[in-house]
C-alpha cells in the first residue's frame, strides 16, 4: 500500500520545491522507495531549446530520481502565471481525471509519494465553464497536507490564515515546516512557539538557508504520510 502527502505553502516561491526535494532525498537516502509528483506546473524553463519543468528537474536531481523530469508532472505550461490562466492562454485545460490517473500510476511505482502543489493553498486550476481549485485536487487524491511557511516577520499571520483556510475546506493539516529558519534569531524561535500554540499543530522541521538536509526523524516523517487508495 502506497502512502502520500501534499505539500503546499503560505504562497508562491516559499520553498515548497526546495523542501520537498530534501524530504524525498531523506526518504530515499534511508532506503525507502520515495517518489515525487507535481500535478501542474506553470512557468516552465527554456533550456538548450527545450522546455523543462524546473521544479521536477530540481527534485529529481536532488533526490536521485532517475526518470525524465517531464514525466513527473501532468500539465506543464510555459507561461509564468497561475495555472488556470496559463491553461487558458495555452488552450490546454486541466482535467482532474488526468491528474487522478497519473497519481494512481505513481502510487503503484512508489511507497512514499510526495505531491507538490502550485503557489499557496488558494490556487485556481480551472476557471472557465468549470471551476477547479487546488483544494479539490487534494480532496480527490485524499491526501493530508504539510504547509511550508517562511520564518520571519509576517509568518504567524500567513501560517495561521493558510492553515485555517485549509481546515475550512475539510483538509487535514499534519504540520508546518518553517523555511529560512535562523536558530540564532529570537524572532524565528518565537515564530515556532507561537505557531504551535495558536494552531495546536507541530512545526515538524525548521530548515535554514542553504540547508543540505532536513533534520527530522525518518520514522516520524513516514508517519505523516497517509495510505492512499
Ligand atoms: N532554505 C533555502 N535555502 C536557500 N534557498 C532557498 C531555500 N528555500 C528556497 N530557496 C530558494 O528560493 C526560491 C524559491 O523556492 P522554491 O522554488 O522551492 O519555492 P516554491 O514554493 O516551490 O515555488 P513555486 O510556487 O514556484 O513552486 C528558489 O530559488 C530556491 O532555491
Ligand atoms: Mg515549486
Amino acid at each position: 500500500m502506497s502512502k502520500g502527502i501534499f505539500i503546499t505553502a503560505t504562497g508562491t516561491d516559499i520553498g515548497k520545491t526546495y523542501i520537498t526535494a530534501l524530504l524525498v532525498k531523506k526518504l530515499r537516502d534511508d532506503g525507502l522507495n520515495a517518489g515525487y509528483y507535481k500535478p501542474a506546473l506553470s512557468g516552465a524553463e527554456h533550456i538548450n531549446g527545450e522546455w523543462v519543468p524546473g521544479d521536477c528537474s530540481y527534485v529529481a536531481k536532488t533526490a536521485g530520481l532517475e526518470v525524465p523530469a517531464r514525466s513527473l508532472t501532468s500539465y506543464m505550461y510555459r507561461t509564468a502565471v497561475s495555472p488556470h490562466l496559463a491553461a487558458q492562454i495555452e488552450q490546454h485545460p486541466i482535467e482532474s481525471g488526468v491528474i487522478l490517473a497519473d497519481f494512481i500510476r505513481f502510487t503503484k511505482m512508489y511507497d512514499y509519494l510526495t505531491v507538490e502543489g502550485c503557489g499557496g493553498i488558494v490556487c485556481p486550476l480551472r476557471l472557465d465553464d468549470k471551476l477547479l481549485m487546488q483544494t479539490d485536487i487534494i480532496k480527490l487524491l485524499q491526501l493530508d497536507v504539510l504547509i511550508v511557511a517562511p520564518s520571519g516577520l509576517g509568518s504567524i499571520n500567513s501560517t495561521v490564515v493558510t492553515v485555517h483556510y485549509a481546515q475550512s475546506q475539510g483538509l487535514t493539516v499534519k504540520g508546518i515546516i518553517l523555511n529560512h529558519f535562523d536558530t540564532a534569531s529570537y524572532l524565528h524561535r518565537d515564530n515556532k512557539a507561537c505557531i504551535e500554540r495558536l494552531l495546536k499543530l507541530p512545526v515538524i522541521a525548521c530548515v535554514g538557508d542553504h540547508a543540505g538536509n532536513v533534520t527530522l526523524d525518518t520514522a516520524a516523517l513516514c508517519g505523516l504520510y497517509k495510505e492512499v487508495f
